[in-house]
């Protein structure tokens, strides 16, 4: 069956897992693009093509939660050249501002390549005549152009989840001119902020040689849109939740298994060298030896998904943040009352919710991001107009989250000095500043995300 709305992502929705004892089994992806996605498509027809997280293993069409999914295999050859390889080796630390060395290497481009083509020609046969197709990430930039090429009727929208880099760093690519082009396939290119629009539009001049007028730029007999479009969560969804009787009792026993300390500060995250996780630790670790709190008194808890676990930079990521951990409780701990509370585990949503609101500090302190979408579900849970929002100014959502206590991640007295503002801000401080970033999270939902982002296509 041909579908007239089509989602193309390296992800699906859920992930395909199998125990040790053979059964298999469907389970949440990890991510920001999959939380943001998964509402859009439940509320749309059409259906979404992505890898279903599983290697060398071919499987057909389904329909989970409300959505049609179409999984696009991989080998385990091309989950290790182009998933692990160019997407998460190359691309990822280049994109966000070099905080890890990107690889550079011929063989992983020329699968990232080869993958790509699939994912175009698995789209041009599953759209119906003129149907809107809508790209999505990193992995997949080549896609537009492929996909164009063999169906000139689509419309073609891609988004950007991550950042986009300066044009000094984008630069470095020696496929920098492919990319470009493969994005430029494309009607509308969204990404995250302002500043990763303008980046592109300065690469297609000087690399491309291209004319732009504002946010269009020609391209042959086409004009191809660039524009930042801030991606959001479902707010009613999570303002729904927390509300239940379930989620409030959750969130009481979480602070009393915690040993009702004076401040719970939180940190949920991917297990990512982006997410500033190892910043925030040696800040807090600074804040109990030097007495600022006492363990008991201010507990942190850390919840790190595991991600990208066979990348030799998330390896060494986890042994160092499980070294810190091990230290920093080590030290300060006294008998059954760790000051930090770590765990490398996923959760479902109503565990995370309840932990939102068992939060008096939600800690967000990434060098680099697109958005952040762990920030604004911590402010659509807080109706309570409690909680404070610790956030790096170099995540996306520090454009829209003014009233957030911003910090610069690498600046670990600053980090400190908002950390302990946040707690010992009053009542009436902090619902000043969550109702204005709930009104913000509010009105820019992921609804209207959505909706801009398809309206700008269709015009
Ligand atoms: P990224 O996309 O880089 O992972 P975001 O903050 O934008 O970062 O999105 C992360 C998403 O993953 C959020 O929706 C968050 O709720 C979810 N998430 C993060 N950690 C966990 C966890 N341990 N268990 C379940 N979901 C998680
Ligand atoms: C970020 C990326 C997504 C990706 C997610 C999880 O949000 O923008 O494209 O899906 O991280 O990463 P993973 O490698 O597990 O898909």
């Amino acid at each position: 069956m041909r579908s007239s709305f089509l989602i193309v992502a390296n992800r699906l929705p859920v992930d395909r897992t199998i125990t040790p004892d053979g059964t298999a089994s469907w389970r949440r992806s990890p991510g920001g693009l999959v939380t943001a996605i998964a509402p859009v498509m439940q509320r749309r027809d059409g259906a979404w093509l992505g890898w279903h997280g599983a290697p060398d293993e071919e499987l057909k069409p389904f329909e989970h939660d409300g959505m049609n999914l179409i999984p696009i295999p991989l080998s385990a050859g091309e989950v290790e050249l182009y998933y692990e390889g160019f997407s998460n080796a190359t691309l990822w630390p280049l994109y966000h501002d070099v905080v890890a060395t990107p690889v550079y290497s011929r063989v992983l481009w020329d699968a990232y390549r080869a993958v790509n083509e699939r994912f175009a020609r698995a789209a041009a046969d599953t759209a119906a005549e003129n149907a809107v197709v809508w790209v999505q990430d990193y992995q997949l930039q080549l896609v537009p152009a492929m996909l164009r090429a063999l169906r000139p009727d689509v419309r073609i929208g891609f988004f950007l989840h991550i950042p986009f880099p300066p044009a000094e760093l984008f630069w470095q690519l020696p496929w920098r001119r492919e990319i470009l082009e493969g994005l430029l396939g494309a009607d509308l290119v969204g990404f995250q902020r302002p500043g990763g629009a303008s980046n592109f539009i300065r690469l297609c001049r000087r690399q491309l040689g291209l004319q732009n007028q504002r946010q269009e730029i020609s391209y042959g007999e086409r004009t191809v849109r660039a524009e930042a479009f801030p991606i959001s969560v479902d707010f009613s969804e999570l303002d729904t939740l927390v509300r239940e009787p379930h989620i409030m009792a959750r969130a009481k026993e979480i602070r009393a298994e915690l040993g009702e300390p004076e401040h719970v500060l939180l940190g949920v995250d991917r297990l990512d060298y982006t997410k500033g996780i190892g910043q925030r630790l040696k800040a807090f670790g600074e804040l109990l030896a030097d007495k600022t709190v006492s363990p008991g008194e201010a507990v942190f808890v850390q919840i790190a998904t595991p991600s990208r676990e066979r990348v030799e930079e998330y390896r060494n990521l986890r042994d160092d943040i499980e070294l810190r951990v091990g230290r920093l409780n080590g030290q300060y701990g006294v008998l059954g009352v760790p000051p930090i509370n770590y765990f490398h585990q996923s959760y479902d949503r109503d565990e995370l919710a309840a932990l939102y609101c068992a939060a008096d500090v939600m800690v967000v302190t990434p060098l680099r991001d697109g958005m952040n979408l762990v920030a604004k579900e911590y402010v659509a849970c807080r109706h309570d107009l409690r909680g404070a929002l610790v956030l790096s100014e170099f995540a996306g959502a520090a454009d829209e989250l003014k009233h957030a206590y911003l910090v610069n991640p690498w600046d670990v007295d600053g980090l400190k000095r908002q950390m302990v503002a946040a707690m010992r801000a009053t009542p009436h401080e902090l619902s000043r500043r969550m109702r204005s970033m709930r009104r913000r999270v509010a009105t820019y939902d992921v609804d209207r995300w959505a909706g801009d982002f398809l309206a700008a296509l269709e015009r």
